[in-house]
């Protein structure tokens, strides 16, 4: 079956088209994603109306490229059903790609399946997998954006418990705050993380927060203000830093944030005996956090999977593969798409 999906809940507007075949593949016939990056990267960070104001734009066009390289000529013929992302995401974002998909749906008579944003980043993972990821549950999903740092066991698709979250700050908006406070650009993960290969991750002690706490919880506004008190107590505040410096501080910053990862990781793998560690969201781009856990599946002797490099930023590829996954489990549902609304706090859906 053919799934064409509508991605709008940040700053990229996305559209896909894939192709269903049974549980175990899908092929992508088209992946295409408008960013805004440079448009909010000049306020530092995503402003919610100017995404909105800008989904309008893009959403049309994008659609239209996405059925072109997919090859579909007659939608209402070609495509079987369709996806949307309804949260979590800026309301204003989310709404422009709610409507659109809506609006297809009563035209076209096509079933409309809603998806969690999250669950699209976790199931980025079926998109022309290393291996085919069969026999894969329960795994331990590392779920970690601008937005989230979430410990999640997966027992099947749409089936989650929720093992810890972070009570303040995400990684990925550690990465961002960081990445402010060295005068380097948004978003701030790939810059510390670029930066960071020239430096000595060993040369400041960054705190590692709730390390030793005995749960599967997370917090990094306190590593933020670390950052911030180091750049003080160096003498750089508000000045300058030199360029050797300002690397060790970011590869010092990356070993802390993503230390705290992967031993919690670690912890809960073998609390709860998975099978598989499977990485997902924004900050899975993060070259060392990739390799850390899979060193860490090899040591425990279990599966690793992580998505393809293109496919860890927001895009609708992933989105298509959740809603396939939801329709699988769901055929009798009649994915009616009036009764779909956007949800900008959504959570994981929990077993
Ligand atoms: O999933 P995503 O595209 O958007 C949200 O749903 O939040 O994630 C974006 C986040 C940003 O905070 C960005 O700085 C971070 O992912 N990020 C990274 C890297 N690439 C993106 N963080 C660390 N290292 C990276 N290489
Ligand atoms: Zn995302």
């Amino acid at each position: 079956m053919r799934i064409l999906a509508i991605e709008t809940s940040c700053d990229e507007t996305a559209v896909a088209v894939i192709e269903g075949h049974d549980e175990r593949s899908i092929t992508l016939l088209s992946s295409v994603i408008s960013s805004q990056v440079e448009l909010h990267a000049q306020y530092g960070g995503v402003v919610p109306q100017l995404a909105s104001r800008e989904h309008v734009r893009n959403i049309r066009h994008v659609f239209e490229s996405a059925l072109e390289k997919a090859g579909v000529k007659d939608f209402e013929k070609e495509i079987d059903a369709m996806v949307v992302t309804y949260g979590p995401g800026l309301g204003p974002a989310l709404l422009i790609g709610i409507t659109f998909a809506k609006t297809l749906a009563w035209k076209y008579r096509k079933p409309l399946v809603p998806v969690n944003h999250m669950d699209g980043h976790i199931h980025s993972n079926w998109l022309e997998p290393e291996q085919p990821l069969i026999d894969v549950f329960p795994s331990l999903n590392v779920v970690v954006s601008g937005g989230h740092t979430e410990l999640v066991l997966m027992l099947d698709h749409e089936a989650y418990e929720m093992l810890g979250e972070t009570h303040d700050d995400a990684v990925g908006e550690a990465f961002d705050k960081a990445a402010r406070l060295l005068g380097l650009g948004y978003p701030g993960g790939p810059a510390i993380s670029k930066l960071a290969t020239k430096g000595d991750p060993t040369k400041y002690a960054l705190p590692r927060p709730m390390l030793q706490a005995p749960n599967y919880d997370f917090s990094y506004s306190g590593l933020k203000t670390a950052v911030l008190y180091l750049i003080r107590d160096l003498g750089y505040a508000g000045k300058e830093i030199p360029d050797q410096i300002k690397a060790d501080i970011a590869a010092s910053f990356q070993e802390a944030a993503i230390d705290v990862i992967v031993q919690k990781a670690k912890r809960a793998a073998q609390d709860r005996g998975v099978r598989t560690i499977m990485l997902s969201g924004g900050v899975s781009a993060n070259t060392l956090l990739r390799e850390r856990l899979r060193s860490l599946s090899e040591q425990l002797g279990i599966r690793y999977a992580c998505p393809k490099m293109v496919y860890t930023t927001d895009n609708a590829a992933m989105i298509a593969a959740a809603g396939y996954f939801k329709y699988l489990k769901d055929m009798k549902s009649s994915w009616d798409w009036s009764s779909v609304s956007m949800h900008p706090n959504l959570a994981l859906p929990q077993c």
